[in-house]
C-alpha cells in the first residue's frame, strides 16, 4: 500500500480534485486509418501526455489512467506484447520530463504476472517520482475493480482487522488518493468495464464519443464544464445538498 498522496495546492471551486479516465477508441482510431492496433495505443501515450499537462494547468490533484485492465490478456498476443513494450518505452521516454513537472507515478495493480522488466520498470518509476506531489499520475495497469476488491479483503483477512467501509477503502490499491471526483469514458461505450468498482460510488460520469488518440484539452474542458454544473448530492435531496448540510460520516468518506 502507498502512503498518502498529499497534493501540495487544491484545484479551484468547482475543479474535480480527482479524475479517472478510461481510455477507448485507440483501436478503432488505428483502423480508420489502415494502421495496425498499437499505432493507435502510441498515439493514446501522446493523448495522455498532454492530459496530464492538461490537469497540471488546471490544478487537479490526482489523474487515473485505465492503461491495461486484468480482461486485457484476452487480446491478441501481439497487441498484449505491444502493450508491455509501449509501457516500458513510455516510462523511459516520459519519466524525467513528468519528475521535472512534479508528477508522482503510482502503478496500481496485480503485478504478479508482469514480467521481471517490466515490473522493474514500474518500480524504477515510482521511486524516481516519489518526492513530487504537484500531481498523483494513477496508471492502472493489469487492474480490475474486482480484483482490487478481492485483493482489498484477502489483505484484511490476514491481518485480521474488521471488515469496514473505512479499512476496506485503506486496503485498496487507490488508497493513496481519494476516491475520483469525475470518471471520464472516450470512446463512446457506456460502461465501467470493471474499472473503478469500489471508488465510484460517488464519482460522476461522463461519458463522449471522442476516441482516446483524439483527446485533447478542448475535450478535457467540455468534460470539466459539465461536471461544474453537476450538484452532487450523495444521497441527500437537492434542497438538503443546495442548503449544504453537512453529510453523515459514512457519506463524507466517499466525498
Ligand atoms: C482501449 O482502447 C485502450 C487500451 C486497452 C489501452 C490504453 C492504453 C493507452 C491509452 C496507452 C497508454 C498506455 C501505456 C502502456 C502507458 P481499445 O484498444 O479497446 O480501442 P477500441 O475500443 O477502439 O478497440
Amino acid at each position: 500500500m502507498a502512503s498518502p498522496f498529499l497534493p501540495s495546492s487544491q484545484p479551484p471551486k468547482g475543479v474535480p480534485s480527482h479524475v479517472a479516465i478510461v481510455m477507448d477508441g485507440n483501436g478503432r482510431w488505428a483502423q480508420k486509418r489502415w494502421l495496425p492496433r498499437v499505432a493507435g495505443h502510441k498515439r493514446g501515450v501522446d493523448a495522455l501526455q498532454k492530459t496530464v499537462q492538461c490537469c497540471l494547468d488546471r490544478r487537479v490533484s490526482a489523474l487515473t489512467v485505465f492503461a491495461f485492465s486484468s480482461e486485457n490478456w484476452n487480446r491478441p498476443t501481439e497487441e498484449v506484447t505491444g502493450l508491455m513494450e509501449l509501457l516500458v518505452m513510455a516510462l523511459s521516454r516520459e519519466v524525467p520530463n513528468l519528475k521535472k513537472h512534479g508528477v508522482r507515478l503510482y502503478f496500481p495493480g496485480n503485478r504478479s504476472q508482469l514480467s521481471a522488466r517490466v515490473v522493474q520498470g514500474l518500480e524504477a518509476a515510482e521511486a524516481d517520482t516519489a518526492g513530487n506531489n504537484r500531481l498523483a499520475l494513477n496508471v492502472c495497469f493489469n487492474y480490475g475493480g474486482r480484483w482490487d476488491v478481492v485483493q482489498a479483503a484477502r489483505r484484511l483477512a490476514q491481518t485480521g482487522r474488521e471488515i469496514t467501509e473505512q479499512s476496506l477503502s485503506e486496503a485498496t490499491a487507490l488508497s493513496h488518493v481519494g476516491d475520483p471526483d469525475l470518471l471520464i469514458r472516450t470512446g463512446g461505450e457506456l460502461r465501467i468495464s470493471n474499472f473503478l468498482l469500489w471508488q465510484s460510488a460517488y464519482t460522476e460520469l461522463y461519458f463522449t464519443d471522442c476516441l482516446w488518440p483524439d483527446f485533447d484539452a478542448a475535450e478535457l474542458d467540455k468534460a470539466l464544464t459539465d461536471f461544474s454544473g453537476r450538484q452532487r448530492r450523495f444521497g441527500q435531496t437537492a434542497e438538503q445538498s443546495a442548503a449544504g448540510e453537512p453529510l453523515d460520516a459514512a457519506e463524507q468518506r466517499h466525498a
